[in-house]
């Protein structure tokens, strides 16, 4: 067995975990807070040697010849092996504690001077990342050994004056790596911080801050100071939360040292009804789950990145955050506490690999799991203890998890105990997370009763799985969705759903989305990689791209949906009132604006300003006047919120008077004459085309290519994973249309037909009734009887043609893509776009695009309008081009614009991950019937 392979050196030399914090030789330093300033720091970010070898035992004892690499990094991204994306399966034989014979290695060196000083004093080499494990060596001695990649490593080291040479191995696995199978891109090396921390003798080693909404203490010599600098004065605190996050500094002062410790005083409890309550309040975790992922520094986050997903989050009105599925960098902690987030700080520990181990899936009872055997007992207290102590002074933590995904055994257990017994004198008590401990008998090995943590925790679980749970059982807890809303490729489409149960009932604290962003690795050429690209042995494709954003942090429909089920207003209106609820914890109305526009068509007819006073949760009303104005798609009021600094963070709609008919038409029945197969109408410079012998229009004069089509397939989105398989085996991406009979009376050609796939029986029958005017304009009315089985239903059904137009205008919900179940942030109105303009980037090519609650589409010559709402996509990229390719670098236009003109397009969902696409977005119709008009212009 090698040295890190055995469970007994998961640490030599390490310094027990402590609390975050930098010390500073001054009081104005440490108030100011830059480290960059102390004298006691020394960064040791920056160029360092580098060999990597990719055996671990052809590294020499003398290095000749060296590299450079910048630290912090992760080596995958310099040149020396390729990120590996797998999910659930280890990218090794699950042989624990022991690690494949080749074991790569990427050793570190650099060389630092020292002042006499520096040397005299106490000096500790600080490292905050490294994958997966690291061998220290200060001037060519050996000074110690760490496993655990996502938590503190912090080593006390003999530095003598002059030059000094710190030589760091890092190996690509350990024993450690079975707790780190994360669903991630893997990457390797010194991957956070490193620094040195060169301290006086008689130093503070760990600070406890014990706090609450009414007291800040500290048994170590302190002074307390208020967020301007001075002396608190805590008679009247002002508290901390996630809207107002206020801070106050702990300054200990000790041994010649200032070490600042900022604390936003706050309470935490559970009520009765099993809400959480912060200050008192019943808040909502408006959540989303966030792993540290750049798409060209791997899990490396310099401090903009990590601000940049913060107020990104914030522009979303996001209040909190998972940290799937491990402790993030301090920094990214002390920003949430400044920026004002609630966290769910997570240890890092998943062993998800296990399951999977032998054929078949499960969590079984069996002690090859970490969590059920002794051996990996101290492991396990290990990580609940880097991540407790670490962060346990920051206001921002509302929750500890004690991981993800990792099964439940006396190994948890301990950890649970770890923590509770920790912060048993705190004041401000954490609630304790483990969805693992409540998922289910076949989880309770020994039949103990798991209520060891503190709230109900699920991962993806629908609203009638959340009331179930509640009817089987009298648990008090607050419930929580640690991940819900699967956020992969065009999606989530139920976010909003989810929240419409949350908000009305105490108990359902809120939930996390999965995930913030997609994970993928830029090729050479810009390209964004998911899993298979990087030639691994087992992976699990895209299921990396999973994020509410991409990977670039911009923005998609869905994560706008979330924004809009995370807004703080809700708003009703009943004649000329609008009332306005407060869904702020601690704002009032009065610190926000609002504005509000009645659009007619696309016409804006009133407008105006206003502003409003509510208490959080309560109501205000506001009074608009009257309009009289006839539209003819209807007319709208749209109401908007904005914070204090001017940023919209919310918007509703409401439809004030409906519009009139757009489909009627005045004008005289068309001629229509025989040539060969074609039914032919002639008019004033126009012919159209329509071709009995398949029972279909050949050519709209002026706007068509192509025939124009009934068609059901949509290329699968990633949502559509699982019933694609039906779909693809019922082979609704190669239907054929069969005509049964063609009858011509007058203007009006009825065809009764059929739709059938090879080998399989048909799924529709169906009568289209095309009748021609002298104008030039067409109505198509149609009538679908559909063959489904019980279960099935279609992607979508209805027309499909090419053309030479690229703009088109259209009153739908817009500007964004919208689904029947993921059209909440997009408002009905008037829009104009392109096609090039409704391509949406999916990193693997998929449906988008769609637009709902359509009336009207101006293309070309023609208006297509129907009286009945419609759907309708128009696109550079033809269906097939968007299903074949498997990364959007791939896709190639064509130079035709494919229309698309639907009854009706099945929703979105979150099924990539989440439940089935619930029913009322299906499009299981047994009948769908559909009329459209092609008025010409
Ligand atoms: C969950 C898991 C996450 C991620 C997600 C799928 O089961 O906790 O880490 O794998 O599924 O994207
Ligand atoms: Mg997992």
């Amino acid at each position: 067995m090698r040295f890190y392979e055995n469970l007994d050196n998961i640490h030599v030399n390490t310094e027990a975990p402590r609390t975050h914090y930098f010390p500073y030789d001054t009081l104005d330093k440490a108030l100011a807070g830059n480290k960059y300033d102390s004298l006691y720091y020394m960064d040791l970010n920056g160029t360092w040697d580098f060999k990597f070898f990719e055996r671990d035992i052809d590294c020499p004892s003398h290095i000749a010849s060296w590299d450079t690499i910048p630290v912090p990094s992760c080596w995958q991204n310099h040149g020396y092996e390729h990120p590996y994306y797998t999910n659930v399966n280890y990218p090794y034989p699950v042989d624990p504690p022991y690690v494949p014979d080749d074991n790569p290695v990427g050793v570190y060196r650099r060389t630092i001077n020292v002042s006499k000083e520096q040397a005299e004093r106490e000096n500790y080499i600080v490292f905050e990342g490294v994958s997966s494990c690291v061998e220290l060596y200060i001037n060519k001695k050996y000074a110690g050994f760490s496993t655990v990649s996502h938590s503190t490593s912090e080593f006390k080291v003999k530095l003598k004056e002059g030059k000094n040479e710190i030589l760091a191995k890092v190996y690509k696995w350990c024993v450690g790596s079975y707790l780190e199978d994360q669903d991630f891109l893997r990457y390797n090396g010194i991957f956070r911080d490193v620094y040195i921390l060169s301290r006086p003798v008689g130093h503070v080693t760990d600070v406890v801050v014990k706090y609450d909404d009414k007291t800040i203490e500290c048994d170590l010599p302190h002074t307390v100071y208020d967020a301007e600098g001075r002396v608190a004065d805590l008679t009247s605190p002002t508290l901390w939360n996630a809207e107002k996050p206020y801070l106050y500094t702990v300054v200990i002062e000790q041994a010649g040292e200032f070490v600042p410790i900022k604390v936003g005083m706050r309470s935490q409890a559970v009520s009765e009804k099993g809400e959480l309550l912060i200050n008192g309040v019943s808040v909502k975790l408006k959540g989303v789950n966030h792993h540290d992922t750049h798409p060209s520094k791997g899990y490396t986050m310099s401090y903009d990145d990590m601000k940049l997903d913060l107020l990104k989050m914030k522009e979303l009105n996001i209040n909190c955050i998972r940290t799937s599925h491990y402790p993030p960098q301090a920094a990214f902690i002390e920003l949430c506490d400044e920026m004002g987030f609630y966290v769910v700080d997570e240890a890092d520990n998943e062993t998800h690999g296990f399951c999977t181990r032998a054929s078949g899936y499960g969590y079984d009872i069996n002690d090859i799991w970490p969590c059920m055997n002794e051996a990996w007992r101290e492991a396990h207290i290990d990580r609940a203890a880097r991540l407790y102590e670490r962060d346990k002074n920051h206001s921002c933590v509302i929750m500890w998890s004690m991981g993800n995904e990792a099964n439940y055994g006396a190994n948890t257990d301990a950890m649970i105990e770890y923590v509770r017994d920790a912060q048993k004198d705190m004041p401000l008590k954490r609630l304790i997370h483990f969805e693992q401990a409540n998922a289910g008998v076949h989880r309770s090995p020994d039949g103990k009763d798991y209520s060891a943590v503190d709230v109900v925790s699920r991962m993806y679980a629908t609203i009638e799985q959340y009331k179930a749970y509640y009817e089987k059982t009298n648990d008090t807890r607050p419930y929580f969705l640690c991940e819900y809303s699967h956020a992969m490729g065009n999606g989530p489409g139920d976010v909003y759903y989810y929240w419409e149960h949350i908000y009305n009932d105490p108990r359902f604290i809120g939930g996390c989305i999965w995930e913030w962003t997609d994970h993928v690795a830029k090729n050479r050429n810009g390209e964004l990689c998911y899993g298979g690209d990087f030639g691994e042995e087992t992976h699990d494709g895209n299921f990396c791209c999973d994020g509410l954003t991409f990977s670039d942090r911009s923005f998609k429909a869905g994560t706008y949906e979330a924004k809009t089920a995370y807004q703080p207003m809700k708003t009703v209106l009943e004649g000329n009132t609008i009332t306005v609820l407060n869904r702020y914890d601690f704002t009032d109305l009065s610190e926000c604006s609002f504005r509000y526009e009645i659009v007619a068509d696309d016409k804006t007819v009133l407008s105006s300003s206003f502003t409003l006073s509510a208490p959080p949760k309560k109501t205000a009303e506001y009074t608009i006047p009257s309009v009289n104005v006839s539209s003819r798609f209807g007319t709208f009021l749209n109401i908007y919120m904005y914070d204090a600094n001017g940023n919209e963070v919310a918007s509703e709609q409401h439809n004030i008077c409906g519009g009139n008919s757009v489909a009627s038409l005045n004008t005289a029945p068309a001629q229509i004459t025989m040539e060969d197969e074609y039914a032919v109408v002639r008019g004033n410079g126009f012919e159209h085309r329509f071709n009995t012998h398949y029972g279909r229009i050949e050519t709209i004069d002026g706007l068509t290519t192509s025939p124009v089509s009934l068609t059901a397939w949509r290329a699968p989105t990633d949502n559509d994973r699982n019933v694609k398989n039906d779909w693809y085996f019922s082979r609704f991406n190669m239907l054929k249309d069969k005509l049964y009979s063609c009858r011509i009376d007058g203007n009006r050609i009825t065809v009764k037909k059929a739709l059938s796939a090879v080998s399989r029986e048909k799924i529709i029958d169906y009568t289209a009734v095309y009748t021609f005017y002298a104008d030039g304009s067409i109505t198509i009315d149609l009538d679908c009887e559909t063959h489904l089985k019980q279960g099935q239903f279609l992607p979508r059904l209805g027309f499909e043609f090419t053309t030479d137009e690229k703009e088109f205008t259209y009153f739908a919900y817009g500007p964004y893509e919208s689904y029947r179940d993921m059209h909440n942030a997009s408002k009905l109105g008037v829009y104009r776009s392109s096609a090039e303009m409704e391509y949406v980037n999916y990193i693997k090519p998929q449906e988008h695009g769609n637009h709902y609650g359509a009336r009207y589409i101006k293309l070309g010559g023609y208006e297509i309008v129907s009286d009945n709402d419609f759907e309708f996509r128009i696109s550079e990229y033809s269906v097939n081009e968007l299903t074949s390719k498997a990364h959007n670098f791939e896709l190639v236009k064509d130079g035709r614009t494919y229309v698309r003109i639907d009854s009706k397009v099945s929703g979105i969902g979150s099924n990539s991950c989440g439940p089935v696409l619930a029913d009322q977005y299906r499009l299981n119709d047994k009948n769908v019937s559909f009329s459209i008009t092609l008025k010409k212009i």
